[in-house]
């Protein structure tokens, strides 16, 4: 067992992959079966009982090594040790929309993070795509992989190069605020995909499949792996203000090099839609 600052990395990289790999199994392992599907917040936000047996398999390797660290999950909470200096952030299904209805884009993300008082340090991020055998990881200050070859954010310059960018949607019906800045940059003509697996949209700004994506709405699990990834791959992470909250529900996530000039178009709202006609 390791606690306080001599955390070995190296081997909480490993428990990570090794607990990412094993979701991924049986995401695949279920993939394509009749689920037992139930809605939670809304009648979109679904869950299915895969969620939970990978949120179980999870929560069971990482307490086999740090059985005094916290862990919140998606499904079940925090739990562990309270105000633990170590907790484990998991996603065990992000994009299960798409996982239930066979749509091929969808992973499971783990991150760690130190607290002290009341801030925390994210230590580590990976997440895997187990349909394509995609697996993104980053360790603070160590640069960002997939299948262990660094990647890195793309040098697209500004959005009409043009960027491809992408976003997505809170399942709260009644939240309609990235309507009108989506709109914005669609005004634009800028290419936007909406994937539906918030962890996966930010290790693609990583790799440079994407240039920059935004989302309002964002719970810390749909995050705190990606957002790392993304940070060590060279990008940058931001709120709306331009502020480096990737905490926050808000998120923009960028190569860097188009940042301020998506910020701009989705701070200015429907106003950038009237200039550019
Ligand atoms: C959702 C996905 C989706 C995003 C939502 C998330 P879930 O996570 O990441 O792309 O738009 O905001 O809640 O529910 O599939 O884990
Ligand atoms: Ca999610
Ligand atoms: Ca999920």
């Amino acid at each position: 067992m390791t606690s306080g600052s001599s955390l070995d990395l190296t081997l909480a990289l490993r428990v990570a992959v090794q607990a990412a790999q094993e979701a991924g199994r049986i995401q695949q392992e279920y993939v394509g079966r009749a689920h037992t599907i139930r809605s939670k917040s809304s009648f979109s936000d679904l869950v299915t009982e895969v969620d939970g047996l990978c949120e179980a398999a999870i929560r069971d390797l990482i307490a086999r090594t740090y059985p005094l660290h916290a862990v919140l999950g998606e499904e079940e909470g925090e739990q562990g040790q309270a105000g633990a200096e170590f907790r484990w952030v998991v996603d065990p299904l992000d994009g299960t929309v798409n996982y239930a209805h066979g749509f091929p884009f969808y992973c499971v993300s783990i991150a760690l993070e130190r607290r002290s008082g009341g801030d925390s340090e994210r230590l580590l991020g990976v997440v895997y795509d187990a349909t394509r055998g995609e697996l993104f990881s980053a360790v603070q200050g160590q640069g960002a992989l997939m299948n262990g070859q660094p990647i890195s954010v793309s040098g697209t310059p500004t959005l009409r190069t043009p960027a491809l960018l992408s976003t997505g949607f809170p399942y709260d019906p009644g939240d309609s605020r990235n309507l009108g800045l989506l709109a914005s940059l669609l005004a634009m003509g800028v290419p936007v995909r909406r994937p539906g697996a918030a962890a996966l949209d930010l290790c693609y700004v990583a790799c440079g499949r994407f240039d920059g994506y935004w989302e309002l709405g964002l719970k810390p699990w749909d995050s705190a792996a990606g957002a790392l990834i993304v940070q060590q791959a060279g990008g940058r992470v931001t709120d709306l203000a331009g502020e480096h909250r990737p905490d926050g529900p808000v998120i923009v996530a960028s190569n860097g090099l188009l940042h301020a000039e998506l910020l701009a178009v989705l701070t200015a709202g429907n106003a950038v839609e009237r200039t550019e006609r």
